[in-house]
């Protein structure tokens, strides 16, 4: 479980996070999204206990991050936005490094360092990490943050420089991670990656949190449902007048017109639209997309809205 009580981090004057408030639960996989300089990595600093806040606490099962800073380290895992290694060691060598800070006993040691690095697909590379590629590089970031296997897991942008293969796998890693109670906090912009392994998004814009819940509660509250398209035969001129209050917009592309709907007004309109001896080409209904709904609530209006609608009907 994971939880801020108006978590809020000043700097220069500037809050980078301003009053904060998450509830994370058990076994939740949760996309924290928002665009660049929002304060995704600010928040995570201070939950993970590197940064203090200005105000307001972090609490991670039952205990305050702040107050027992070692305690919190001994159940999280935390992957950096830009993680870094000792270059003139092996990953075995740096991860065996780092394990030697958590109590593990030596046996124990090896075998999860064989584990892991077979997780993230390093075992047998005996390259010095100085040398390894970026997503190598993050990839044994992910090793290192599941050294004390911890039962909340904090990573900071983890897919920025992974092949689609490394994508798959680590979202197939987080599921299973998931499915045995651990808590997942997963912070990016790539909003596609939130949608297909988180459970629970919040987004931050500014500092501050505009909307949080399950992806398809965060749907809902923007209103950004499905959309109907009808798409027809017909030009600027030739189109008879269109006016329904729930059409949001109509887009000439050469000799077809495709008019967007926020309800479905499929049967109304095809009569209408067959009346006045205009084709029809398709009619469908199309499922909102987390892009939607990131550009509804951070730019505070839908991306397929256009200004020269109003002129047109
Ligand atoms: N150490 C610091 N000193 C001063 N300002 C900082 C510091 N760290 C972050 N900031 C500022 O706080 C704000 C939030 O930054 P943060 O790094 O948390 O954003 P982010 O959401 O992680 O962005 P990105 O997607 O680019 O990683 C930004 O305006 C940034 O300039
Ligand atoms: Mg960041």
């Amino acid at each position: 479980m994971i939880r801020t009580e108006n978590l809020t981090k000043v700097y220069n004057g500037n809050k980078a996070v301003d009053s904060l408030n998450l509830e994370i639960a058990e076994g939740d996989i949760f996309g924290f999204l928002g665009p660049n300089g929002a304060g995704k990595s600010t928040t995570i600093l201070m939950l993970v206990g590197l940064i203090e806040p200005s105000g307001g606490k972090c609490i991670i099962n039952e205990i305050e991050v702040a107050r027992n800073p070692l305690k919190v380290k001994e159940i999280i895992g935390y992957l950096p936005e830009n993680v870094g290694f000792y270059g003139n060691m092996t990953a075995e060598q740096n991860l065996d490094y780092f394990a030697r800070f958590y109590p593990i006993d030596a046996d124990e040691r090896k075998k999860r360092i064989g584990e892991l690095l077979e997780l993230v697909q390093l075992d047998g590379v005996s390259q010095k990490v100085g040398g390894y590629s970026r997503g190598m590089t993050q990839r044994l970031g992910f090793a290192q943050a599941l050294l004390n296997n911890p039962d909340v897991i904090f990573l900071d942008e983890p897919t920025t420089n992974l092949d689609p293969e490394g994508v798959l796998q680590l979202r197939q890693t987080l599921k299973k991670l998931s499915d045995e109670g651990k808590t997942i906090f997963f912070s990016s912009h790539i909003l596609a990656e939130v949608a297909q392994v988180c459970n629970t998004i919040g987004i931050i814009s500014n500092g501050t949190l505009i909307e949080r819940g399950t992806l398809e509660e965060v749907k809902t509250k923007l209103d950004v449902r499905k959309t109907v398209k009808i798409i027809v035969e017909a030009t600027n001129e030739d189109m008879p007048k269109i006016e329904h209050e729930n059409i949001i917009n109509v887009e000439y592309k050469g000799r077809r017109a495709v008019i967007e709907a926020k309800t479905d007004i499929r049967e109304d309109i095809s009569m209408y639209l067959l009346e006045n001896n205009v084709g029809i080409k398709e009619l469908r209904i199309e499922e909102p997309t987390l892009e939607d709904v990131f550009m509804e609530s951070v730019y505070k209006k839908p991306f397929f809205k256009k200004e020269s609608f109003t002129k047109e009907t």
